[in-house]
């Protein structure tokens, strides 16, 4: 079993004449971090509101196609049934907090699913263990820095014990130090729990460092796919997009226009810094012969 399955899927949004989603199909592993890169308007997040039922439950449109989470078709099933499979970041984090405490914000969804109070408890105490927020129950979401909102989200949705995370640009608003944390929170998931990452971005430095698979979406289709490794290797890919390759693929790029034969395709900073060390070496010794 799928941990999701798009077949031939369509969306329409209301009132618009065009496909926002015009024929995925993709398939995602349970315990599997995929990351869905595209430029603005490419549709990501109408993709993202299929896999939890917001569309085409909330936000009214016309579908087409398939829809599966973990085997079950979501278009039998009401969002808050499928919030206990699916958790959903967003963006903004001040658009999806709204309680007076931390805690209350994490026990918001268990609470409506008329979950044992001990119980509640316990998730909501996992939970912010989980995304290192224990000791801010009383604290106002409002109090919080955007990375800490974000993380306070995050353990809202996990709050519900989803087998999927879902989360669209959740690192948008974060600076490059909150978006490391907030993906090492994501990476500890998936090894910890096997929990099964789908996350919608613009920036590639994430995506090709943390994900197992990145898909590329353009005008509602995915028109590629391929590994980290893949990119990296070929950053003409994410740019076709839109997408601007990563730091690394642009110093290797860099180094192989100025190398004689050079073929480097940097993965990590240490290649990178290894690879101009030795390319000064060389150059000062060649200079001096
Ligand atoms: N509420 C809406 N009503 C009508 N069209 C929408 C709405 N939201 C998004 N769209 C359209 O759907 C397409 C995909 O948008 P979206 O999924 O938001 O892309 P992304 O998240 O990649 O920026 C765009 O053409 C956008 O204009
Ligand atoms: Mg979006």
């Amino acid at each position: 079993m799928k941990a999701l399955s798009m077949r031939d899927v369509r969306f329409m949004y209301e009132g618009s004449d065009r496909w926002a989603l015009d024929g995925i199909s993709v398939e995602i592993e349970k315990g599997e971090f995929v990351s869905v890169l595209g430029s603005n308007l490419s549709g990501k997040s109408t993709l993202c509101m299929l896999t939890n039922g917001l569309a085409p439950h909330t936000l009214k449109g016309k579908m087409e196609g398939r829809v599966e989470v973990f085997g079950k078709d979501t278009s039998g099933l009401s969002v808050a049934e499928l919030a206990t499979s699916v958790g959903m970041v967003f963006q903004e984090p001040d658009s999806q907090l709204f309680c007076m405490s931390v805690e209350e914000e994490v026990a918001f969804g268990p609470e409506n699913l008329a979950v044992p109070r001990d119980e509640i408890r316990a998730r909501v105490d996992w939970a912010l263990g989980l995304v290192g927020m224990r000791g801010y129950n009383d604290r106002s979401p409002f109090s919080l820095s955007g990375g800490q909102k974000q993380r306070v989200a995050i353990a809202a949705a996990l709050s519900m014990r989803p087998e999927m995370l879902v989360l669209d640009e959740p690192a948008y608003a974060l600076d490059p130090l909150g978006r490391l944390e907030l993906y090492s929170v994501l990476r500890e998931l998936r090894q910890d729990y096997g929990m099964t990452i789908v996350i919608a971005e613009r920036d590639s430095e994430e995506a090709i460092a943390f994900s197992d698979r990145i898909v590329l979406m353009k005008g509602g289709r995915i028109v590629d796919s391929g590994t980290p490794k893949d990119f990296a290797r070929e950053p003409n890919r994410l740019r076709t997009v839109g997408v601007v390759p990563t730091q690394l693929s642009e110093i290797s790029e860099m180094l192989n226009a100025r190398i004689k034969g050079g073929n480097f395709q940097f993965l990590r900073v240490e290649e990178a810094s290894k690879a101009i060390i030795e390319n000064c070496l060389a150059s000062r010794a060649g200079g001096a012969r």
